[in-house]
């Protein structure tokens, strides 16, 4: 079949048509891809070769394709279903920058009708780390069916305009905090549309952004998100000089930068949370992985029902690819960051 590969770290990206089909095993799927979700997460492996488990690698994690078949034991999908979200990162035969990947039954979303092909390719890693941030790095609950949950509390997501970001202000604004986010000013609208109560410039002096933090919210917090993986030193200082953590006594932090030294301040009583979104479908490899894929598993659920209520909604995108030849140029306009709080696709069928 045809797709793109990367040879060996740092080399470029290859069209080739003979790459093995894979064959689904019990609780997978086979998936058509027909669009992909470009994430800052394909350079990283593709220049450092992280995460690759063997060469040439396929890469590719945001799915959103056609289930063409199913291994044995799958209850959720049929042939035909439209199957998306985030593939095992740097395994053979998942990586979507292929004509057929494999998803793993238990970790794949199932299209609701009122989201297109397209706003499938928008969500998988986004809402994912998101989810796992908040749920297992902060401790936040979804609403049961039906419930509508208000929080005297506010939750900081720190650069809440990416994709992480906007995920995680709808996430935690619909499960009862007032969410207070940092961006460009520029992208304010954005995420004040995304469900935030109150943002706050980064690019400000931090004191600054403290006395801001401490007029809006009173002290009133004890979370932090740190969706754009630069946020430690400021989170830090945040939650030491202005959270009053009086719910529970402690303080949480969670990152999507896992690769950085960090460590709380002394007595601070800080929770320092990684994100690993790269652990997804690495079953038996370990307690964390199996932890990261339990979360996952349970999250899923929920998710799929506030996807297709309209609780959670996919963020704006944009085609900056068409097919493997469009590929490297994709993630090349990708990486020049241009997009603007829009996700980019590349359309693959
Ligand atoms: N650990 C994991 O498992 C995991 C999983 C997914 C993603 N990630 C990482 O998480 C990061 C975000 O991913 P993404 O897909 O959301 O990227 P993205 O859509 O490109 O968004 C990045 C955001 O970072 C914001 N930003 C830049 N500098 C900032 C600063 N100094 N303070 C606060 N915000 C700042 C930008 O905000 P403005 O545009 O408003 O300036 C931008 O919206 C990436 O580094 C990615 O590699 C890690």
């Amino acid at each position: 079949m045809r797709g793109v590969t990367v040879a060996s770290p740092g080399a470029p990206y290859e069209v080739t048509d003979d790459l093995p089909k894979p064959s689904p095993n019990d609780g997978q799927v086979l998936v058509r891809s027909l669009f992909s979700g470009i994430n800052p997460v394909e350079t990283f492996m593709q220049s450092s070769g992280m995460l690759v488990t063997s060469w040439p690698v396929v890469l590719g994690c945001d799915a959103s394709g056609e289930v063409v078949e199913v291994g044995k034991g799958v209850s959720k999908f049929k042939i035909g279903d439209h199957a998306y979200g985030c593939t095992r990162l740097g395994v053979p035969g998942y990586g979507t920058f292929q004509e057929y990947h494999l998803m793993d039954e238990k970790l794949a979303f199932k299209k609701p009708g009122n989201i297109s092909v397209e706003q499938a390719a928008t969500l998988g890693v986004g809402l994912l780390t998101a989810s796992l941030g908040l749920i297992a790095g902060l401790g936040i609950e979804f609403p049961a069916a039906g419930e509508t949950l208000k929080r005297d509390e506010w939750l900081i997501v720190l650069g809440g305009s990416g994709s992480v970001g906007q995920y995680a202000i709808q996430i935690a604004s619909f499960s009862g905090y007032q969410v207070l986010t940092s961006c460009s000013p520029s992208k304010a609208p954005l995420c004040i549309a995304a469900g935030a109560s109150a943002t706050f410039d980064y690019k400000l002096p931090l004191d600054e952004q403290i006395s801001t933090i401490n007029s809006i919210t009173g002290g009133d917090f004890s979370k932090v998100l740190d969706a754009g993986a630069v946020s430690y030193v400021p989170a830090m200082e945040i939650l030491v000089k202005c959270s009053n953590s009086k719910k529970d006594g402690a303080k949480h932090f969670a990152s999507t930068d896992d690769w950085s030294p960090m460590s709380a301040p002394d007595k601070s009583g800080i929770n320092i949370y990684r994100i690993r979104l790269g652990q997804l479908g690495r079953y038996g490899e370990g307690s964390q992985q199996d932890e990261t894929c339990r979360v996952l598993e349970e999250a899923i659920v929920p998710l799929e029902r506030f996807l297709a209520e309209g609780q959670i909604k996919p963020m704006e995108w944009e085609i900056v690819g068409h097919g493997f030849e469009g590929l490297a140029g994709a993630v090349k306009l990708f990486d020049s960051g241009t997009f603007g709080g829009k996700k980019a696709l590349v359309k693959l069928a």
